[in-house]
Formats: structure tokens, C-alpha cells, sequence
């Protein structure tokens, strides 16, 4: 599939791309006629921005149609963990329910119970307006402050530290970046209540697996619910795929009919809109444009 991209890039003036399609200082090297990249996505850690911005090649993105659905499956995914609810599923088809028992499946209730919001964009903003309607806390940590989200929605924001260790849940909105990666660690982990649940649904890699495995192995934490792994897939070895308090889904969070139709159709949009010279609002690099302009432009012609 690399291979195919590599050569198809080659001739191309544009790129539409997936999040798993990787657009690294070699591929750019091999597409001398490259003006645009648009992918389909929100994030964008597939791409090499620095690199796009050194060749001269707009990048951009499909924020904004996903938030909602993105942020229905986190709060999903937080219910699931917490309600046993896979596990209970797992343990039906397996022929386990003899009986209804009053400590059969017991967890943590959702309602009225603290939530951290790790990075409080317009997904982990989406997650706290659902948080309102189960009457949970919502503590936020970001790089900034959001005094209008505090106003409107009651969030308190909150040092990364203090979040982990005041929250019954904790959900991931951050992107990825050289300054994320990693961010959930042993030590963070460590910080986090036993009782506690991990859900991440932004990008694999801002948790480091193996502290995770450990931390749900010794009961450190509580659980993990993960819509994003490192590597994606998963593979089916996993030492994770043996734990009973993770729920794991294929990287689904905007998988709906209408929000995956609308990330299609604004990709596209983004690709028509630079391949035309304009650089709007989904552009990952709108500082280029001045010298970008003037490359498209002969890139075009050649
Ligand atoms: C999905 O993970 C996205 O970034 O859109």
C-alpha cells in the first residue's frame, strides 16, 4: 500500500489520505509536483508537517465534522469500561449466566462521578457536555485555559498531575506531538485512584502500552477503555487482549454513516479548495502560503 502511494505520488498534484497512509520527507521527495495534501482526519501525526512545510505543500485536515460522533464513542467507550458492559457480553456467549446474582458484573457508577478531560478541544468539549447530563465533575487540563468552557459548561481546569489523581475516570483529547507522546506513563498511572478508568480515543501512542498493561494487570488501575493503540492494528498477541478490564474497538470513534460521509466529502473540498490556491481554516500550514502560492502555481503549469 506504501508502494502504491509512493507511486501514484509521483505524478500527483494532490493527495487525499487516511490516517494510516504515512506522508514522511521521503514520500515528499518522491512527488516533485506535489501542492497538496488533504487528509481525512483530524489529526494529522501521519503527517510530516515540518517536511511538508520545507517542500512547499499545504496539508489539510477535517476537523469540526467529527467532533459529535468522535465524542458519543468516548463517552461510549467510558460507559462499557465502567458498566462491564463487553465483558458481560463475553461472559453471556460464553454460557456463564446461570443466575442473576447480587455481585455478579459490579463496577463504578458513571453518574454524579469525577471525569478528567485530558486536552479540552472541541472533541474533549463534546465529551464534557455529555458528562453534564450524568451530573459528573469535570476536571480539564490543556495547554491553555478555557474560561468560557469554565462559564458554560462548570469544568475546573486542573494541573496534570491533580487531574490523575482526583479523577474516577480519565478521558485523552490531546493531539499527538513530539510534547504528547508518551504523556500517560508509569508515574502518571501511578498517580491515578485504583478505582479509576483510562479512555483513550485520540492516538495510541500519547500512553505508553506497557506501563498501561502493567498498571491494568496489578490492578493499579481499575480499567481501560482504548478506541487507539501503538501499534494499530493491535496485534492479536497483544498481552492487553488478555485482560478482562479493557475494552478495546478498531480506531472507530467518528465511524458513523453520516460523520464518515461528511469527512469524505470536506477532504475532497479541502484538496479542490488548495489545488485552487485557497487556504482556509482546515489548513495545517497556512504559513507557507505565501511561498506556497508561488510553487503551486509552477508546480501546475509543469
Ligand atoms: C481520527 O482519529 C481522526 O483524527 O480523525
Amino acid at each position: 500500500m506504501a508502494e502504491d502511494l509512493r507511486r501514484g505520488a509521483a505524478a500527483a498534484h494532490g493527495l487525499l489520505t487516511l490516517l494510516t497512509d504515512r506522508i514522511d520527507d521521503g514520500l515528499l521527495e518522491a512527488a516533485p509536483k506535489l501542492v497538496a495534501v488533504s487528509n481525512m482526519a483530524t489529526g494529522y501525526d501521519n503527517v510530516d508537517i515540518a517536511a511538508a512545510g520545507r517542500r512547499l505543500v499545504l496539508v489539510s485536515r477535517t476537523p469540526g465534522v467529527l467532533t459529535e460522533t468522535s465524542a458519543d464513542l468516548a463517552f461510549g467507550l467510558l460507559l462499557a469500561a465502567a458498566r462491564r458492559i463487553a465483558e458481560g457480553d463475553r461472559y453471556v456467549r460464553a454460557g456463564n449466566w446461570r443466575t442473576w446474582g447480587p455481585e455478579i458484573m459490579l463496577g463504578p457508577d458513571v453518574h454524579g462521578a469525577a471525569l478528567g478531560i485530558i486536552g479540552l478541544g472541541r472533541i474533549g468539549t463534546a465529551v464534557a457536555r455529555r458528562a453534564a447530563g450524568f451530573g459528573m465533575r469535570v476536571l480539564y487540563h490543556g495547554r491553555n485555559r478555557k474560561p468560557e468552557a469554565e462559564k458554560d459548561l462548570g469544568v475546573v481546569y486542573a494541573d496534570l498531575d491533580t487531574l490523575l489523581a482526583r479523577s474516577d475516570f480519565v478521558s485523552i483529547h490531546a493531539a499527538l506531538t513530539d510534547d504528547t507522546r508518551g504523556l500517560i506513563g508509569a508515574g502518571q498511572l501511578g498517580l491515578m485512584k485504583p478505582t479509576a478508568i483510562l479512555i483513550n480515543t485520540a492516538r495510541g501512542p500519547l500512553v505508553d502500552q506497557d506501563a498501561l498493561y502493567e498498571a491494568l494487570r496489578s490492578a493499579a488501575i481499575a480499567g481501560a477503555a482504548l478506541d487507539v493503540t501503538d501499534p494499530e492494528p493491535l496485534p492479536a498477541d497483544s498481552p492487553l487482549l488478555s485482560l478482562d478490564n479493557v475494552v478495546i474497538t478498531p480506531h472507530i470513534a467518528s465511524a458513523s454513516v453520516a460523520t464518515r460521509s461528511e469527512m469524505a466529502r470536506l477532504a475532497a473540498e479541502n484538496l479542490l479548495a488548495s489545488l485552487a490556491g485557497d487556504v482556509n481554516d482546515n489548513a495545517v500550514n497556512p504559513e507557507i502560503a505565501g511561498d506556497w502560492r508561488a510553487a503551486r502555481s509552477e508546480r501546475l503549469r509543469g
